[in-house]
């Protein structure tokens, strides 16, 4: 099929997500392996983004497709409640894999559902009810996942689930908490505690929290965050729930991300890279107490497709890639590599505003003028962002721009040479933005 067929069959007969339908120019793909996005006529695009954050062993890896089919050979489907070796054999690797006590897993669908299945896991473990979450996350687009999130994608879906209580970030979008990390903490910290008093301890399940926040800016705790954030919720008997579904599986140069700041949650979720995204997989990996509760008392969750055997052939074998091939060294070796290149785009660009990245999780922050202000306003859009990504895309490049954001979140197999290719188109592109900004 051609490209503008394909292009205009999907338009007609499908909608797509977080789109008007007539608006949306989707990349017409044929095939991918690698880093590398293929067109039916043979257009390549260097994959920038790993789709969303999620491809991170690279398109197409041979040995995930032949576990993938050695299941298919020995059986599809059953449902939840029956044992496989599959499902034997994976949770024991991520018990393996996983940090600390987090020895047990529910496995699931994706990311959104990982997430509503951890709030079962705290309202039912605890017996308490509220959840504190953050305003710079997202957690996913079902109801209580929705809910949990802070960013312009709740909108639509107010009022949405009860009990949740919202926080300002250690690193909130227009000020600051200090000037130092330590003094950004113990005020984040200290305005934390009064809402939680204010709000009844004993009322509180849990916070959520994304440990590297993903879309709403890759934003790493300042020092010293993650351990007195643990403290301060074991003060309280309050859960800690790290969202792992973007910055999980290899992201930040270690297999978790909490793993950076020293500390284990009580439960973490994770999605995306732990299959790879090849199929469809969200994971709830719980504490041995949070497991030993639900020995003897009912776990009041589950769907027909939870814990499918396809699903979890393509994440033993995505994960055994990742460490057997050493992608997450890879992706901290290159932390560096991708920062030098930021760098000098900054040099060189008047309309860089600033960058960041942790391992291979990174952006590039785009500035409107010298008084530090952003291009786009928060939740907004500028068109000349659409004309630099218009850019990207004909000079073969696709990444995600988040409002002001430039995302470079290439796979972790990604060589040096293939991240320097991306980063000159983005760093071409620039003029585009350098000529928007007000002098
Ligand atoms: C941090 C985080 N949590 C949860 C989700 C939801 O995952 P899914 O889209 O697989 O439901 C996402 C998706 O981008 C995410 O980035």
């Amino acid at each position: 099929m051609d490209s503008q067929t394909m292009i205009d069959l999907c338009k007609r007969h499908s909608l797509f997500s977080w789109s008007a339908t007539a608006k949306v120019d989707p990349l017409p793909v044929a095939r991918a392996e690698g880093v590398w996005l293929y067109g039916p006529e043979g257009q390549r695009w260097i994959d920038f983004n790993s789709q969303l954050m999620s491809v991170n062993i690279g398109h197409g890896h041979p040995k995930v497709k032949e576990a993938i089919v050695r299941q298919m050979d020995d059986v599809m489907f059953v449902y939840p409640g029956m044992a496989t070796e599959i499902r034997a054999r994976l949770s024991q690797r991520l018990a393996e894999l996983t940090p600390g006590d987090i020895n047990t897993f529910f496995y699931t669908l994706g990311g959104a559902e990982a997430n509503e299945n951890a709030i079962k896991a705290v309202r039912l473990f605890s017996g308490r009810h509220k959840i504190i979450v953050r305003y710079r996350a997202y957690h996913g687009a079902t109801h209580g996942a929705i809910t949990l999130t802070g960013d312009p994608r709740r909108w639509p879906n107010e009022p949405g689930m009860g009990g949740v209580v919202r926080v300002m970030d250690p690193a909130p979008y227009d000020y600051s908490f200090g000037a130092s990390d330590d003094e950004i903490v113990a005020n984040n910290l200290c305005y934390l505690e009064e809402v939680i008093r204010y709000e009844g301890p004993h009322t509180i399940a849990a916070m959520f929290i994304e440990t590297v926040t993903g879309t709403n800016g890759i934003l790493v705790p300042p020092a010293g965050y993650l351990p007195k954030l643990r403290a301060l919720l074991d003060k309280y008997g309050i859960l800690l729930v790290c969202d792992e579904v973007m910055c999980g599986w290899g992201r930040t140069g270690k297999v978790f991300a909490f793993e950076h700041g020293g500390i284990v949650p009580d439960v973490v979720t994770m999605a995306k890279g732990v299959t790879s995204s090849y199929l469809p997989l969200g994971v709830m990996g719980v504490s041995d107490r949070i497991a030993d509760h639900f020995r003897d008392n009912v776990f009041s969750g589950g769907l027909t497709y939870n814990a499918h055997p396809m699903c979890l052939a393509a994440a033993l074998a995505a994960v055994n890639v990742m460490i057997d091939e050493d992608m997450v060294g890879n992706a901290a070796r290159l932390e560096p590599v991708m920062r030098g290149h930021m760098e000098r785009l900054q040099q060189r660009h008047v309309c860089v505003r600033g960058h960041r990245n942790i391992g291979l999780f990174g952006l590039i922050d785009i500035g409107k003028n010298a008084a530090g202000e952003r291009l786009v306003p928060y939740g907004g859009a500028h068109p000349a962002m659409a004309q630099f990504g218009r850019f990207l895309r004909d000079n073969g490049l696709f990444t995600m721009l988040q409002w002001s954001t430039v995302m470079t979140n290439p796979p972790l197999c990604i060589r040096e040479d293939e991240l320097a290719y991306g980063f000159d188109i983005i760093d071409r592109g620039l003029a585009i933005l350098d000529a928007a900004f007000e002098r």
